[in-house]
């Protein structure tokens, strides 16, 4: 377990991809060093924000005061907020204004946002005369601890979600955790089942640590919690970054962070991608699933999965299927439809993130569907 940084200053995590590494800067207030950092990395460039309508209420103006104050032209683009902004339409409104404001070759984009600004924009730094540079400035614990690092950045099509996007890097990632304290604590808790994921999938001491220290993680502001906030990030980060240096474009160990995600989408796509059930949400469900149908499998002890699953509902998380939606769920028929249309099926087959402790989660292929089908029956209560 790492040291905890002094309050105040920065922790940097490194993205090791050989030309295309990039630093993850985190830490409380880092926001007005945006245009110093920005004007380090591209010197004399343009900057187009893209964010979307609420974060613009609260953080547009300091991060387009960050960047004029270092001498830096800015433009900005704003997009409703909500997952529908990943859309054709609010795709083709980024790209039209970036180009509008002639942004070229050597010039930035900074998605400014939670993780529709960030897969859109990003989406639309890799296409905008082939490939910009972008920076992320997550601003929502989910994307602070996941979406923002690894370079997946995608827009929804009628045929399901994240399907037309690409693998595009960003040059930075600036993780300002002062402006999590703005969010809801609906939204911050969605978050916190990703920063869970991480201890669960790979580091049981990072479990025990946020076993014991999660009310500070969530408490945030100038206190103590305000370093055990940026400690959790800052392990999630190394993590994520970890994985994503050895397997950037998910053909192995990268599919690990999909823990929770088979059960937790179809959930998520049942409830419409709604407020109903937040993705992290969701994510947090589709673990507590996965760590009862591996208990159930006898790979990990009841008792261990139970203490798991106990963690995440002391925070707050949904970790039984009734108590979601009033109990509301599709029959059996429609949630193993959306089961086996998830996006790590493979030739027919489902992929499951499953573990055998916590910290220790693996990818298998190896589940039958009829016994899938039988554990999901039960868990919405029918035949
Ligand atoms: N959010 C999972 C990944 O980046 O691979």
């Amino acid at each position: 377990m790492n040291v905890q940084p002094r309050a105040g200053e920065p922790i940097i995590v490194n993205v090791g991809l050989g030309d295309r590494a990039y630093d993850i800067v985190i830490g409380r207030g880092l926001l007005a060093s945006l245009g110093e950092r920005v004007a380090m990395l591209r010197p004399g460039c343009k900057v187009a924000i893209v964010t979307d309508e609420t974060v613009a209420r609260h953080h547009l103006a300091a991060a387009q005061a960050a960047l004029t104050d270092a001498g830096i032209a800015v433009s900005s683009i704003k997009v409703p907020a909500g997952e529908s902004s990943k859309s054709f339409r609010q795709f083709e409104r980024v790209c039209d204004a970036l180009l509008a404001a002639r942004i070229e070759r050597g010039d930035l984009i900074v998605a400014l946002g939670g993780g529709v600004v960030g897969d859109l924009g990003g989406f639309a730094a890799s296409v905008i005369r082939r490939g910009v540079d972008y920076v992320q400035v997550p601003t929502t614990l989910l994307s602070q601890v996941d979406s923002s690092v690894g370079g997946k950045t995608a827009i929804n099509a009628r045929q399901g979600k994240n399907l037309v996007g690409a693998f595009y890097q960003p040059i930075m990632v600036l993780a300002d955790t002062a402006l999590l304290d703005t969010l809801p604590e609906r939204e911050f808790r969605a978050g916190y089942a990703e920063t869970v994921k991480y201890g669960l999938l790979g580091d049981a001491a990072f479990f025990e640590w946020l076993d014991v220290n999660w009310r500070d993680v969530f408490a945030g502001g100038e206190s103590s919690g305000s370093s055990a906030r940026e400690h959790a990030i800052a392990v999630s980060c190394r993590a994520k970054a970890a994985i994503v240096a050895r397997d950037e474009r998910e053909t192995g160990d990268r599919m690990l962070l999909n823990l929770g995600h088979t059960f937790g989408h179809a959930f998520e796509a049942a409830a419409g991608f709604s407020d109903k059930l937040l993705h992290g949400e969701a994510v947090g469900l589709g673990m507590s699933l996965a760590l009862e149908f591996s208990a159930r499998r006898g790979l990990i002890a009841q008792e261990e999965a139970d203490r798991a699953i106990a963690h995440l509902a002391a925070t707050g998380l949904p970790t039984h299927v009734k108590a979601v939606m009033g109990g509301n769920w599709p029959g059996i028929d429609v949630m193993m439809d959306l089961i086996s249309q998830d996006k790590k099926v493979k030739r027919g087959q489902l992929t499951f993130i499953l573990v055998r402790g916590i910290g220790a989660a693996f990818v298998t292929r190896d589940v039958a569907t009829d016994e899938v089908r039988a554990f999901i029956a039960e868990k919405l209560g029918a035949r």
